[in-house]
């Protein structure tokens, strides 16, 4: 690959300048510089496929936004820590990583922040520990929040969280758009680039449907554009079909220059001030800056949380009056006894609830209900008999219920979907 200074790909008609993605070509401004900080927009990097520049893309626009007086944290999420790798950590060194403070109890976000040497970025560092979390999460109650708990802790001292996701459509990439407010998805500018978007649009749906209804595609990046190849033109037109205006109007060229940045442990913006690639990312900056993505004023953490917090399962008994996911916690923390809950008049309460939901949801939320309501039964009945009864020796794995006194779940109260 050479590193010449590629030629500009854009076209003139009449007095409009046609940009590398078919649209007219705009000026993104400066942005005004900030004289606040917090709390912070969360944008999650995302493509089931690897080598399609997530991880650079989410360096160099965070190094980007820094530049433009953001506070910018950056969270690695994927075992393999490249991103940590690129902001100068050493995975293999870490002692506590965003798996630590996902998964244990007394595991604080801040515990696990790293400063960087790029001046306004930090670092939530990750290496091969976290591949475990997907599996660990599977039994957890309120297992696509985890993420979502832990960023709340520092989200006002940042003004962007940038989450670099592992290539995959698993629960860790379900937490990071859980949350998330905005998806970044990198496309690399090849003929087939578009086949695994279809999967990816379908997950994002699914996370708007069921758990995140304000997640927004905050923009298409088409990366790698080799303008050696006669097709490019042909393939950004087709993500255009396929994207509409969500395409950034910022395209990010193939260059050598990227891969020896990534060796060097610095984001372009610095190895390469002046290279093409530095300034696409910086236009990149303002490009989301200009659309309103890179934080969000008119919310404050109250209103945050009230957007967050779904309002689900309530009720009100004799004894307890709260969340149901609550009175879970309690039981499972042993701080209340089971057997002095009226599962009958939980039902009813459900009952009465799941009949002011949509379809759907009132599937969903049935299916867990049933479950739960089931363990609660098989706990109380077990306390309730004499002991020692051969129900205790159950062999079948742990309920959701008992998991729920694990650590990450206890740390942070338990939750349901
Ligand atoms: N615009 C680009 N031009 C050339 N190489 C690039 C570009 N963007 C990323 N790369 C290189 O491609 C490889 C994969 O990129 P990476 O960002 O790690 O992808 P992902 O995180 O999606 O797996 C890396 O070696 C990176 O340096
Ligand atoms: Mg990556």
């Amino acid at each position: 690959m050479t590193d010449q200074e590629p030629t500009e790909l854009v076209t003139i008609h009449g007095d409009a300048i046609i940009g590398p993605t078919g649209r007219p070509k705009h000026e993104f401004p400066i942005p005004d510089a900030l004289d606040s900080h917090g709390p912070a927009r969360t944008i999650a990097v995302v493509n089931q496929k690897g080598g399609v520049g997530k991880t650079t893309s989410a360096i160099n626009l965070g190094a980007a936004l820094a530049e433009y007086g953001r506070r910018v944290l950056m969270v690695d999420f994927d075992p393999q820590g490249a991103l940590s790798a690129g902001l100068g950590a050493s995975p293999h060194d870490l002692d506590v990583t965003i798996y630590n403070v996902m998964m244990e109890k007394d595991v604080r976000t801040r515990d696990a922040l790293l400063s960087t040497h790029i001046r306004g970025i930090d670092l939530l560092p990750a290496n091969i520990d976290l591949s475990a979390a997907e599996v660990q999460l599977v039994t957890e109650v309120g297992r696509e929040q985890v993420l979502q708990r832990a960023l709340r802790e520092v989200r006002d001292d940042y003004d962007v969280i940038i989450i670099d996701c592992q290539p995959s459509l698993g629960l860790l990439t379900v937490n990071a758009l859980t949350a998330a407010h905005g998806v970044i998805i990198p496309l690399v500018a090849e003929f087939f680039a578009l086949r695994a978007v279809a999967l990816l649009k379908e997950t994002i749906e699914k996370v708007q449907d069921r758990i995140n209804p304000d997640l927004e595609v905050d923009g298409v990046l088409v990366t790698m554009v080799d303008l050696r190849t006669t097709h490019a033109k042909e393939v950004i037109q087709r993500i255009v079909e396929a994207f509409g205006d969500r395409v950034f109007e910022t395209v990010i060229k193939r260059s050598v220059k990227f891969p020896d940045a990534t060796v060097a442990a610095e984001p372009i913006t610095s190895y390469a001030q002046k290279h093409d690639g530095a300034k696409a990312y910086r236009q990149l900056a303002r490009e989301l800056i200009g659309r309103g993505a890179a934080r969000d004023p008119r919310m404050s953490s109250e209103l945050l949380d009230a957007e967050t917090e779904a309002p689900g399962f309530r009720l009100s008994l004799e004894n307890f009056d709260g969340p149901f996911d609550l009175l879970l916690g309690l039981i499972a923390k042993r701080r209340m006894d089971v057997t002095a809950v009226a599962l009958g008049e939980v039902t009813d309460e459900f009952l009465s609830y799941v009949r002011t939901l949509d379809a759907r949801r009132a599937l969903d939320e049935s299916s867990n209900f049933v479950f739960v309501a089931a363990t609660l039964l098989d706990l109380k009945i077990v306390q309730l008999l004499p002991d020692p009864s051969p129900i205790r020796r159950r062999t079948s794995p742990p309920s959701r219920l008992e998991t729920c006194c694990s650590p990450a779940c206890c740390s942070t109260g338990p939750s349901r979907r």
